[in-house]
């Protein structure tokens, strides 16, 4: 079965030898005209006026657009209609655009957007946290406050009390492919757009807006990204706008791409957050009580900042039981980029500050930081697999991947219809700070395995002895946890579509909502269709996402590409198997339950006949070879105001085990070692998991050592190309990185019980950070107060602050 296996990324040998097709690389029809933005050179301010005369008398140029010349409501916001997509008067971050120029050539578009003289009423920028704090500048009225238990009276009931604050920069996302669209007018204006995008449908509906038509005068078309992140997921709304309002002025195709320097410039980021925490504890270490603090700058405009906040704050305990919590969160408004989706969607921010608290713990106890970790770990719960399985197939997605005798049509015990069982919560079972039970904790079981294959006891004993002998140069080692959330918060985004067709040659065509961006996806499903049909994955052609075949999709975020594409398109082949079953056990004088797809085989009864063969015999007799399927994700239910409820369907755990060194003469600085293991339950394609974890850890790593966004007093973004801002080169991977996979399938009934894995490994690059801090602890008696990133020049300075 196909299912299982490490098999490569169905795109490997076209990524390698650069011939997969990106937007940019799709052939253009003669007389395409291509797109630029002007930008605004201020951070905020009033536009007074525009002189645009040098752009429309320069080389090449067709046209050059303003607000004015807008006919509809060309919004690009994914939340709250705050996004014009040419500067209205208003001047919200240097970088916004404020005129859009058609040209001939993508060259002849950017030098002429360069040439415009907007005169604006420049105004003081709020760029910061406390400037955003004085103005009160703010999404929503206030904080949102989510609690559990009684923070205070815990706090002054506590035997030890500590406070502190750590600042975490924002990240660009750096997917190598830059945001790219391209508009084609077809008949009566309807539009047909091929987008980089996470979110298709998202395209569509804010395309449909822009040109005044319904959604169904718009396809978008989706075959691939060179890297997503979360950056794809609104910020391609822009130029597929852009691109689709040109496109139907001027009646010829248009296209967009942002050069590098612009695309560090205009899109959002990862939020940078500021934490203090004020916690109680005793003499083990054991939290008793703990009141954080989240900051976050979100940018000039909503975008998804809400719910990435709301996620730092469900990450606030990460793998640790705390009893009386509050968490207090400020959603600052400031004249930057609007910071957006990035890998994690907040979760790493609110992991950082509990893994700060504990650090500063174990250094104020002098403890070995693990143990304080270990002191307040949610417990672990034995494995109970639920007794009845609500996939509504007849398929036990228990049965372990490699045995083929349950792939029958109808085969397996007859599946218990109504409400699956879920378990009752035992008055014992710890809860999380928004109250939902932690059921599937393996956290303590999944450490102890690491410490074991990572040496950690002889290392850390070898650390010690090795910096004691060195004065200049320091090492320092970690092991840190993730426990991360499996859904949207969004509860209704958590649904998904598919599309298969199988053709009378036996050949199969798979198409669903999720979209492609490197990490895997496509490659998932289709083993997945495979696997349900018993052919080898080859036979799966796999297609690009199209709103045309499934419509209304989640953009493909929140690590649950392949939970919820899977189990549509799982979904989607059984409709159709069981028609093919059906008709064979007529033809064949059995029962359904006698028909076996195995091997590019069916078996019926004592017959043998090839798939090619059933599919022919099923469309002789006029069976329909077509079927959508659909899936959403049961048990789950949230109230992000209140603050509880049961957010996630499970979570995906793992840690890491990072050994670093540190020059105390210049903070420079390396990883030596990293071990992981990280729970993927049981994984569709281990090969593809071990790709994200090891992608993960480096990215997650990158953003809290070398990746630095400055901003200067002016709100310039002095970091906008690969010369400023520095992200984790092949040679920058650890140079020792074992990784393994949990080998426990996830209890929760997943698509084959596997478990999500785009995001979770993300949070184990916290343990890099983790690790320098640990050097620069053996630099003086002092804490340290690691500031993120640890630069060399932060790390330097956290050694001079150890020494003091
Ligand atoms: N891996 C690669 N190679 N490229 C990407 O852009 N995006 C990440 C992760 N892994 C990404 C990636 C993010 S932010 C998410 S949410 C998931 O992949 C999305 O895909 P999935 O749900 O199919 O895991
Ligand atoms: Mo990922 S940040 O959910 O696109």
């Amino acid at each position: 079965m196909s299912v299982a296996k490490p098999l490569p990324h169905d795109a490997a040998m076209l990524h390698v030898t650069g011939a997969a097709r990106y937007v940019d690389d799709i052939p253009t029809p003669r007389g395409t005209l291509h797109l630029a933005f002007g930008l605004s050179p201020v951070a905020a301010g009033e536009l007074t006026a525009l002189d645009l005369d040098a752009v429309r008398s320069a080389p090449g140029v067709v046209k050059v657009l303003t607000a004015d010349d807008l006919v509809h409501d060309c919004d690009t916001s994914p939340s709250n209609h705050d996004e014009p997509l040419l500067a209205t008067g208003e001047i919200h971050f240097a970088g916004q655009p404020l005129y859009l120029v058609v040209a001939t050539s993508h060259l002849a578009a950017r030098r002429a957007a360069q040439l415009g003289t907007p005169q604006i009423t420049p105004r003081d920028p709020i760029l910061t946290v406390e400037q955003a704090l004085a103005a009160d500048s703010r999404f929503e009225d206030g904080p949102r406050i989510y609690q559990k238990g009684d923070a205070e009276t815990a706090l002054a009931k506590a035997s030890r009390r500590l406070s502190g604050q750590i600042e975490m920069g924002g990240q660009e996302h750096f997917y190598l492919e830059g945001q790219a669209a391209m508009a084609l007018p077809q008949d009566n204006g309807d539009m047909l757009v091929h987008s980089s995008t996470q979110h298709p449908t998202e395209i569509q509906h804010k395309v449909a807006h822009a040109i005044g038509r319904p959604m169904h005068a718009v396809r978008v078309e989706t075959r691939r990204m060179g890297g997503g992140f979360g950056g794809k997921e609104s910020q391609g709304n822009a130029l597929a706008v852009a691109c689709a309002v040109t496109a139907l002025l001027t009646g010829k195709p248009c296209k967009m791409r942002y050069d590098r320097d612009d695309d560090m410039i205009i899109t959002g980021k990862r939020h940078d957050f500021r934490i203090s925490y004020d916690v109680g504890f005793d003499e083990a270490g054991r939290i008793t009580a703990l009141d954080v603090t989240h900051y976050t700058r979100c940018g000039w405009s909503m975008d998804l900042s809400l719910p990435v906040a709301d996620r730092a704050m469900l990450h606030a305990d990460n793998a640790y039981h705390l009893r009386d919590i509050r968490i207090t969160s400020h959603r600052l408004r400031t004249n930057t980029a609007s910071a957006t989706a990035f890998r994690g969607f907040g979760g790493p921010q609110g992991i950082v500050g509990i893994e700060r608290v504990m650090d500063h713990i174990a250094q104020e106890l002098d403890l070995d930081p693990l143990a304080v970790r270990r002191a307040n770990y949610y417990t672990d719960n034995a494995h109970r697999p639920t007794e009845v399985e609500n996939t509504g197939t007849a398929i036990d997605n228990r049965t372990p991947p490699d045995a083929e005798a349950d792939l029958s049509s109808r085969g397996a015990p007859p599946v218990p219809t109504g409400k699956p069982a879920i378990p009752a919560t035992p008055s014992d079972v710890q809860t999380t700070p928004y109250q939902q039970p932690v059921t599937d904790c393996i956290i303590n079981a999944l450490t102890d395995r690491l410490v074991e294959s990572a040496d950690y006891d002889a290392r850390r004993a070898a650390i010690g002895k090795w910096n004691a002998q060195n004065p200049l140069l320091k090492r320092g080692i970690a092991i840190t946890p993730v426990k991360f959330g499996i859904s949207f918060t969004l509860t209704h985004l958590n649904q998904a579509g598919a599309l298969v067709h199988v053709y009378q040659d036996g050949s199969i065509h798979l198409n669903h909502g999720g979209t492609e961006m490197g990490q895997g996806l496509f490659q998932k499903v289709a083993q997945v269709a495979a696997s349900r049909f018993g052919v080898s994955p080859e036979v799966v052609k796999i297609t690009a996402t199209d709103t045309a075949k499934v419509p209304n999709t989640s953009a493909t975020a929140a690590s649950s590409g392949s939970d919820l594409n899977g189990m549509a398109a799982q979904n989607a082949c059984d409709t159709i198997r069981d028609r093919m079953a059906a008709h064979l056990a007529e033809r064949y004088q059995t029962t359904p339950d006698q028909v076996r797809f195995a091997d590019g085989m069916v078996r019926i009864g004592g017959e043998e006949i090839t798939f090619a063969a059933a599919a022919a015999s099923a469309y002789e007799n006029r069976v329909s070879l077509s079927a959508t399927g659909f899936y959403k994700t049961p048990d789950i239910e949230w109230d992000r105001i209140a603050g509880h409820g049961r957010p996630f369907y499970y979570f995906a755990y793992g840690a890491a085990c990072t050994e670093v060194v540190i020059d105390t003469l210049t903070g420079e600085n390396r990883i030596l070692r990293t071990d992981i293991l990280h729970d993927a339950g049981a994984s569709l394609n281990p090969a593809l998991d071990i790709g994200q974890i090891e992608g993960g850890y480096v990215q997650g790593a990158g953003w809290l050592t070398t990746e630095e966004l400055v901003w200067d007093e002016t709100g310039t973004l002095r970091t906008h190309a690969p010369s400023t801002y520095k992200i984790p080169a092949c040679s920058d991977r650890p140079p020792v990185f074992n990784v393994t996979l949990w080998d426990q399938p996830n209890p929760a009934q997943t698509v084959y019980r596997s478990k999500a894995v785009g995001e979770p490994p993300f949070m184990l690059g916290i343990s890099a950070f983790m690790a320098l801090s640990d050097a620069v602890s053996a630099c003086g008696d002092n804490y340290g107060d690691l500031q993120a990133p640890a630069t060399a020049e932060a790390v330097l300075a956290a050694v001079g602050r150890a020494r003091k």
